[in-house]
């Protein structure tokens, strides 16, 4: 058997909007990498959960509805998007009432090893479809998914300056209380890991962000522009 071609892991984690879905998928519109975006995951999950009626404080309801969920992924240009039953969700996800749930749903373990395995398995679908590696942002990417990924970055920004983007995108989100409760939850808490590289964007935009990290990956993907 050869051995497999050189793959390579990107992890980006940070709290609500620092920044990390603009950043990802510019890295994916840059170089081969399939974009995997872990909140929409849970935004899914929980979209799903709340369209059956259940709550996150209803474990066995909670545990029966994840077991009869058939996950897919869908590859759409550089993007992988998480199918349910054949279907990818689409704009309820962003809707306030999961904004508002999601931390809760994503509190629970049995939510998080679902798409712990869901989210591993996005190596195998990356290199089906040809891709040179993946980037794939969360908030326990470089913590828990994918400890050992070639590159791993923590984005974070001022809370103020988080609210203003969201409040521009026209979203109604409280991103102070979700990276509360995501930072304080036994199970996999939004934590910048040991070696990771740490970007704080309160003053940076997009683009400087982006050419950081950038940076980075084509120092790893040298045969590419
Ligand atoms: O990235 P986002 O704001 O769309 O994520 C929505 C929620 O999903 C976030 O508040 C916490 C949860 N989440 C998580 O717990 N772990 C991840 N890897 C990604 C998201």
């Amino acid at each position: 058997m050869g051995a497999s071609p050189p793959f390579l892991l990107v992890a980006i984690d940070g709290g609500a909007a620092s920044g990390k879905s603009s950043t990802a998928r510019a890295l994916a519109a840059r170089f081969p990498l399939l974009h995997v975006d872990t909140g929409a995951h849970y935004r899914a999950i929980t979209a799903e959960m709340l369209r059956r009626g259940v709550t996150p404080g209803d474990g066995p309801a909670v545990e029966s509805a994840l077991a009869g969920l058939r996950l897919g992924t869908r590859v759409s240009g550089s993007a992988a998007q998480m199918e349910i039953a054949g279907k990818v969700p689409g704009d309820e996800i962003r809707a306030p009432e999961v904004n508002a749930a999601v931390s809760h749903f994503a509190a629970l373990p049995a939510v998080r090893t679902a798409l712990l395995h869901y989210q591993r398995s996005q190596v195998e679908v990356a290199r089906a479809h040809g891709f040179k590696g993946l980037v794939m942002e969360g908030r326990d990417i470089g913590s828990v998914i994918f400890p050992g990924a070639d590159l791993r970055f923590f984005l974070h920004a001022d809370p103020v300056e988080r609210a203003r983007r969201r409040a521009q995108e026209g979203q109604q989100d409280s991103v102070a209380e979700r990276d509360r409760l995501d930072s304080s939850r036994k199970t996999a808490p939004l934590t910048c890991p040991p070696g990771a590289i740490d970007i704080d964007s309160t003053h940076l935009n997009l683009d400087q962000v982006v050419a950081r990290v950038a940076a980075e990956v084509a120092a790893r993907l040298p045969h590419v522009p």
